[in-house]
């Protein structure tokens, strides 16, 4: 396995940077220091900022074929150092290894759909005779960049989250100051070592581990013209109000719902190992983790027995593991709040079925059933190992129960009925509807994003593009 250095800068203006404050970064397994980041204060933000404003016309400049060349160097450095990232990820989020290959496997996808978007960001020309007084005018749009961007991406992809903010600001020539999770802060740094060996001008990115208290800036400063922040709800709508005049992206969680219908009964076995997947993948520790399961009448009792073999089969134990799939959790905290539901949920009448005991930060993969809806388990994002099963008789009334949620960001329905996919895709409350498949399904060029209290916009790299660019119009009236 590769070693983490004892410290690592962090970046101003494309430059490393050592102060003397730092950061410690933690295993989260084994809770010890591993290594150090440098930590940045106000001072550094504020320069940061500065730098980006400053490079906001050089990089507007910088020609697609040369922000595509960037792009192209960072999948391939990232290719280079697979094992390296795989391995820092695993060790500072917890995430068993197989999943950190997995998610360094997308960062070099999301860089790569990026490289192949930079060239591809044109106009329109537009028909504008629309009655006698336009005749003779023609319109033409293109986009320009927006300007200095600001971004804060989330413990639980380190990675990919910060490359889907990272790559199309690159891609279409936006500065940026990216303030990564300071619990995870080593994944954005190594992606800034790719970015200082490339060509981008002076001031075209900056990343700076800051703890939350002192990160301000980030939202208040009126120097961005963009803020991109994924996280939890609570801090993304906080942050919302207090982002003034710039345009606002927000990735946040949900209690995503997975829908098993009647006609699923010779497939229980797929079903099974993709809610599986789907619940307890890096320890349910994702916004689109399967937390409610609603199964028709008729299959329950087949579909819970299943389930229930599978999840006791889990192996739980050190993230570094080959065979670990379930590792700790982000930090004691969590892991407390999490079993605090659990038991609350249990208190009110829920039937725990497999798990439910917690040890530091391990918490055991946990499937419940029979959840009151008014509990923090069931109406709350769990991000963590838990699922929860209950029955439905009608469609109708499963489609209602997915929608009676504050949140609204994917959902997955196993169906093989046509007009049952179309009715879920019509009347789900969601950013996305998976058929046939959970919810927590996702490949970095789909647009990815909530509604309600989930958030506001989209991701994936189309639609980044379309967030940090502006349609600029053009009028031609013909002599
Ligand atoms: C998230 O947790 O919002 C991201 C999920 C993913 O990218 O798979």
């Amino acid at each position: 396995m590769t070693k983490l250095r004892e410290r690592y800068p962090f970046f101003v203006a494309n430059r490393p940077e050592q102060p003397n404050e730092e950061l410690e970064v933690t295993d989260k397994f084994s809770g010890e220091v591993v290594t150090r980041v440098a930590l940045a204060r106000t001072p550094d933000i504020d320069r940061a900022i500065a730098a980006a404003v400053a490079a906001e016309k050089p990089f507007a400049q910088m020609p697609p074929y040369a922000r595509q060349a960037v792009l192209e160097h960072c999948v391939k450095r990232f290719r280079e150092r697979f094992e390296e990232l795989a391995h820092a990820l695993c060790v500072e989020a917890g995430k068993p290894i197989k999943d950190s290959r997995g998610e360094v496997t997308r960062l070099i996808d999301t860089f790569r759909v990026a490289a192949e978007e930079s060239v591809r960001i044109d106009g329109e020309v537009l028909n504008l005779e629309i009655s006698a007084r336009a005749k003779g005018y023609r319109g033409f749009t293109k986009r320009v960049p927006i300007g200095a961007c600001s971004f804060i991406s989330p413990f639980n992809f380190p990675l990919n989250l910060a490359a889907h903010k990272v790559a199309p600001a690159i891609a279409v020539g936006c500065p940026f100051v990216l303030k990564p999770a300071s619990r995870t802060p080593l994944g954005a740094l190594i992606i800034g070592e790719v970015l200082a060996e490339t060509e981008l001008p002076p001031g075209a990115f900056s990343i700076l581990p800051v703890h939350r208290d002192g990160a301000d800036l980030f939202t208040t400063d009126e120097r961005f013209k963009l803020l991109s922040f994924t996280g939890s709800p609570a801090v993304g709508w906080d942050l919302k109000a207090r982002a003034g005049k710039k345009k606002v992206v927000l990735e946040l969680g949900g209690n995503a719902a997975c829908i098993v219908d009647e006609d699923q009964r010779d497939q229980l076995d797929r079903v099974v190992e993709r809610i599986v997947f789907g619940a307890y993948y890096q320890s349910g520790q994702s916004c689109i983790s399967v937390q409610r399961i609603l199964v028709h009448a008729s299959l329950y009792d087949a579909l819970r027995e299943r389930l229930v073999t599978a999840v006791r089969a889990l192996r739980s134990g050190d993230p570094k593991d080959e065979s670990t799939f379930i590792g700790p959790m982000i930090s004691e905290s969590e892991a407390k709040r999490l079993d605090g539901w659990i038991q609350d949920a249990a208190k009110k009448g829920a039937k725990v079925l497999v798990g439910g005991k917690r040890e530091g930060t391990m918490l055991d993969a946990t499937l419940v059933e029979d959840t009151p809806r008014d509990c923090a388990l069931y109406a709350e994002e769990a991000f963590g190992p838990v699922a929860l099963l209950s029955r439905f008789e009608r469609f109708e009334d499963a489609i209602a129960e997915v929608n009676d949620s504050k949140f609204g960001l994917q959902a997955g329905v196993f169906t093989r009925d046509v007009f049952k996919a179309q009715r879920a895709w019509d009347e789900l409350e969601v950013g996305g509807v998976i058929i046939n498949d959970v919810p927590s399904f996702r490949v970095d060029n789909m647009p990815y994003g909530g509604v309600k209290e989930s958030g506001l916009g989209r991701e994936g790299i189309r639609s980044a593009i379309d967030d940090m660019t502006e349609v600029r119009l053009m009028i031609l009236k013909m002599p």
